[in-house]
Formats: C-alpha cells, sequence, structure tokens
C-alpha cells in the first residue's frame, strides 16, 4: 500500500520554514557529493509545452519527478506545472510514496528562491518583491513572510495579484518599478519578457531568476546578467537550460563564472563579498529540491489519514 500524497497532503506535511530547511541541507548534501543528480530530461511537446523526468538519489532514497511545463494553460484554467513524484527505497527499489507534483515544486521553487535571497542578499536588505504572482510566484511570496519578511507582489494581471496579496497578506507594489527596485527580488514569470534590462539593477540588490527554466525564456538580458555575480543551482542544468544559456552562449559568462548555491551554503566557495556587490541566482528547479520536500513529507506520513495505492 503506497501512501498518496495530493497537493492538499504535500502542504498540510510540509511548511514554507520545513521547505527552507530540507532544501537547504539538500543544496549542502549535493554540494559535498552525498546526493547525485542525474540531468534532467526534457521531452518537447511544443508549441503547447513540455514534460520533464527528474531523477536524484540521497539520503537511502531515489526520487523520479514526472513534471510539466505548459505555459498556456492557465488560460484554459488548467495549471501550468503538473504531474507525479515517485519516492522510492534506494536499498530494495521498493515504491515508498506518491505525490503531488505541483504542490513538491511550489514549495521547494519557493524555499529556494528565499534561500538564494537570504544567502546572497545584503544583511541589512529592507525590502522584499516577487514578481509573477503565479503558482509558484505565490509559493515564493508565502515563503518570505513565513520567514518573517514582509513582501510586496506584482504581476501582468493585477488581479491575480491583489488576490494573492489579499491572501497571504503580502501587499501590492505600486508599480512594476517600485518592485524592480527591491532590495531582494525574486522574478518567476513564464520568461517570455526580459524584466531586468541592462543597467535596471541597483548596487547591493539581488535577484533570484526563477521564471527562466527552460529553452527560449529569459527573465534578464544578458548583459545585465554579466553584470551580476551569478549563482546558479547548478552549472551543467542551468547552463543549458536556464538564463545562463544565453550568457554562455554569446560569450558573457564561462563556467568560472558562476558559483553553485550548495557550494556557498556548505562552505566552500564565499557567497557575496561586498554590500555593493549585485547578486544573481539563476534557478532552474533541481530533483534534489524535489527529494527534500518527499523526504520531509515521508516524516509526517502517519500524522495525515492518507489514501493509499495498492499496486
Ligand atoms: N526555477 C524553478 O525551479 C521553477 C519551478 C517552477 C516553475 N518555474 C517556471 O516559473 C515560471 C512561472 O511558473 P508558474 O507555475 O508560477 O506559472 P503561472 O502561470 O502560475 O504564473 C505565471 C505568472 O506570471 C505572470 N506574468 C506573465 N508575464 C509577466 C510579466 N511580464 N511580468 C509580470 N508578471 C507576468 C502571469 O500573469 C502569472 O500570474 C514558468 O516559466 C515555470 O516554468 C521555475
Amino acid at each position: 500500500m503506497i501512501p498518496v500524497f495530493s497537493a492538499r497532503h504535500v502542504e498540510a506535511a510540509v511548511s514554507p520554514e520545513r521547505a527552507v530547511e530540507a532544501v537547504h541541507e539538500a543544496f549542502v548534501a549535493y554540494a559535498r557529493g552525498e546526493w547525485s543528480m542525474p540531468p534532467k530530461v526534457y521531452v518537447p511537446a511544443y508549441p503547447a509545452g513540455d514534460f520533464r523526468a527528474m531523477p536524484a538519489l540521497g539520503a537511502g532514497h531515489a526520487l523520479l519527478k514526472w513534471v510539466t511545463s505548459f505555459p498556456g494553460n492557465p488560460a484554459r484554467g488548467l495549471p501550468t506545472v503538473t504531474g507525479l513524484v515517485l519516492l522510492s527505497d534506494a536499498s530494495d527499489g521498493s515504491l515508498r510514496a506518491a505525490l503531488d507534483a505541483g504542490a513538491v515544486t511550489a514549495l521547494r521553487t519557493g524555499a529556494a528562491a528565499v534561500l538564494a535571497a537570504e544567502t546572497l542578499g545584503r544583511q541589512d536588505a529592507e525590502t522584499a518583491a516577487v514578481i509573477g504572482a503565479g503558482v509558484n510566484g505565490r509559493a515564493a511570496a508565502k515563503t518570505f513572510l513565513a520567514r518573517g519578511r514582509s513582501v510586496m507582489l506584482w504581476d501582468v494581471d493585477e488581479q491575480r495579484a491583489r488576490a494573492v496579496a489579499d491572501e497571504l497578506g503580502a501587499y501590492l507594489a505600486s508599480s512594476r518599478e517600485e518592485a524592480l527596485a527591491a532590495d531582494l527580488l525574486v522574478t518567476v514569470t513564464p520568461g517570455h519578457e526580459i524584466l531586468l534590462p541592462e543597467g535596471s539593477l541597483h548596487p547591493g540588490q539581488h535577484v533570484s531568476l526563477m521564471g527562466a527554466d527552460g529553452p527560449g525564456k529569459a527573465e534578464i538580458a544578458v548583459a545585465e546578467l554579466a553584470r551580476t555575480r551569478v549563482f546558479c543551482d547548478d552549472w551543467e542544468q542551468a547552463s543549458h537550460n536556464g538564463e545562463l544559456v544565453h550568457a554562455v552562449e554569446a560569450g558573457a559568462i564561462a563556467r568560472a563564472d558562476a558559483t553553485e548555491l550548495g557550494t556557498v551554503l556548505a562552505g566552500l566557495t564565499p557567497g557575496r563579498e561586498s554590500p555593493d556587490d549585485i547578486t544573481s541566482f539563476d534557478s532552474t528547479g533541481l530533483a534534489i529540491q524535489d527529494l527534500a520536500i518527499a523526504l520531509a513529507a515521508m516524516e509526517r506520513a502517519n500524522e495525515l489519514d492518507l489514501p493509499t495505492l495498492d499496486l
């Protein structure tokens, strides 16, 4: 009997605070070589969207996330990101749980965005903003709030931004410019429009670039990314499918110019070095983050009345 965590069960099992802690530990374990992660496989179904198969191994477990990105879905009342996470025991291969991929993704994406902002942003950062108030932007805003920080929201769809702000207790930015100027900025848009042209970020600012996680997407201009101290979740993945791909192709950024967040969290490399540094974090989303959330959910499995799957 395999326990099944619906989105509601994932949210009940793992708080945003626990998600930050779990994702932090996963980044460190991966940086130390204790967890492993074969490359994410993209299965294109364009122009509608794409499927991704994301495996990881760590803490005695193996995980596969089968997940989508179908950007046109919200217009049809369907989620952009949907699918299933399978967690297995790595000692005998037995299936241990199935979890809703959208909920796991939102928790770990919000956690990574805020963890990067807290790690790389200025100690005295005052303002935080999330641009893009969809499923994963909402999760980032919720995580900022859970960490005790007020957050402003901005979205091209003002109604959506207002609804999320009201629901969470965040506030609406008065303009896109106000949001873009926040000390800790998180962008979670579909990546069809450059939000950050050359010269737009100010000294001391941090931006977590979460939206551009696949081919053809970008939220920052190459020249602007090159002005920042660049951090990423995983060089291999980000330089092939994230913001970094455009900069690498243009010859503006090479491997030596980008630092993986996990190595900073593990104390192996420095993060921000000066209050005036502009830091960026290019996130493409890692299966090790999903594994962290799935394991955290399993810690609470006995407390929840979970449906089961009898295979
Ligand atoms: N890095 C990661 O780990 C990760 C994880 C999940 C999703 N993503 C990516 O993040 C993006 C958003 O995903 P989602 O599930 O939240 O999608 P969503 O459709 O739920 O939300 C996207 C939001 O962005 C808004 N938006 C669109 N263009 C905008 C613009 N120019 N300025 C401001 N707001 C704008 C939309 O109105 C919408 O509210 C996608 O590209 C997705 O693939 C990345």
